[in-house]
């Protein structure tokens, strides 16, 4: 499926990266995507983006590694020869490459890894690996051009939790993170319990929708840590409150009955500790912007919420769903800007894991910390 094409953005470039096309891939779960942008000494335009979704592992309840591997085998030239013929480009018409680096799934980041250096190499265009997670950050950027830091950024995916002061595009300050579950794994997980089939996510939101508020009034993890001007102030933790659903719907005598009262349940009190602790983080540096990003950012309650909790002059940008859950256009658009930093990688890109985000500073480089 294709995914609109946004507005330009514009940031500063190096002479290099002006003026060209960019073909962007994105295979570190189970979408196999793909992107051209283009960019005109500094302006980023989306003219196209591919998102193929591998259905097969609904039917195992969560992703298959092996399966989600052989499936980008299968379908990434399609994918991109698709968003090529999208996008009205050639081959020849790319002036570089980005793609997902990691972290994400090993085997499948390496098919994505693997294609992009062949096309890098066969074509002698730089090559940028691009971290997933930067990916997520820069999503919003192409719808919203203005978008420019310093503000806080809460990216909730399946696989993270992260709270980042952004400081500056590339320079980022890890306030807080998940110590366990992310908070879409939450989710897929009481998905699972609800027995509503994987990603559990958007299920439980349209099921909230009919639940009533106070039925059940699960914990709100850590929210308790916003007090105290301790390390953990901005740490999150699902693993409990998943627990207490399991409990609550062990002991439910009528699950077809309780169901939507049990999503509505744990979905508020993922909001509440989720949303506390961003508007926390956007007030105690003075900043007047909240980003929200990856795949649980596409829940409408989420963004509604922090939109009630943070006031004028307070705004929540928040991408279109088809921009936040993984996509190539947001590897393209992190990836143009790593390029006009100059930065390219090299023929030895290897797929991480578990890369580390780049960009990070330390507290002790920093002065007027949030803590
Ligand atoms: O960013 P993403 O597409 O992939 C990863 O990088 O993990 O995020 C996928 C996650 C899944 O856990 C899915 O259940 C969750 O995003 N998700 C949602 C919603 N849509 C997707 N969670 C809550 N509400 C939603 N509407
Ligand atoms: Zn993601």
């Amino acid at each position: 499926m294709a995914c609109a094409a946004g507005r330009a953005r514009t940031f500063e470039t190096d002479e290099d990266s002006a003026l060209m096309k960019l073909l962007a891939i994105e295979t570190s779960c189970d979408e196999t995507s793909a992107a051209v942008l283009g960019s005109d000494a500094g302006r980023v335009t989306l003219a196209s983006c591919v998102i193929l979704s591998q259905d097969i592992h609904r039917v195992f309840g969560g992703v298959v590694p092996e399966l989600a591997s052989r499936a980008h085998l299968t379908t990434l030239g399609p994918v991109v020869d698709q968003a090529l013929g999208e996008a009205g480009a050639r081959l020849d018409d790319l002036g570089a490459i980005a793609v997902t680096a990691g972290p994400g799934l090993v085997g499948a980041l390496l098919v994505g890894v693997m294609y992009g250096k062949s096309l890098a190499l066969r074509l002698g265009v730089p090559l940028i690996g691009v971290h997933h997670l930067e990916g997520h950050l820069f999503a919003p950027t192409l719808e919203h051009p203005d978008l420019a830091p310093p503000f806080i950024a809460l990216l909730v995916s399946g696989g993270h939790t992260l709270l980042l002061d952004v400081l500056a595009w590339g320079q980022y300050r890890l306030l807080g993170a998940t110590r366990d579950d992310a908070a879409g794994e939450a989710f897929d997980k009481v998905g699972t319990l609800l027995g509503l089939g994987y990603p559990g996510g958007p299920a439980i939101e349209r099921l909230a929708v009919e639940g009533a508020p106070d039925r059940y009034r699960f914990p709100r993890p850590m929210l308790n840590t916003l007090a105290d001007e301790g390390p953990n102030r901005f740490s999150f933790s699902f693993s409990g409150l998943k627990t207490a659903l399991l409990h609550a719907v062990r002991a439910s005598p009528d699950l077809a009955r309780d169901r939507a009262d049990l999503a509505r349940g744990f979905q508020d009190a993922v909001l509440a500790v989720l949303v506390e602790k961003a508007a926390v983080a956007v007030e105690s540096r003075g900043y007047s912007t909240l980003v929200l990003g990856g795949g649980v950012a596409c829940n409408e309650a989420l963004r509604a919420a922090a939109e009630r909790r943070l006031h004028d002059p307070a705004r929540v940008v928040v991408a279109s769903p088809r921009l936040n859950t993984d996509n190539a256009a947001m590897i393209g658009a992190a990836g143009l800007f790593r390029l006009a930093r100059g930065e390219r990688s090299g023929l030895d890109l290897e797929p991480g894991a578990d890369l580390p985000f780049p960009g990070l500073v330390a507290d002790s480089l920093l002065q007027g910390s949030a803590r």
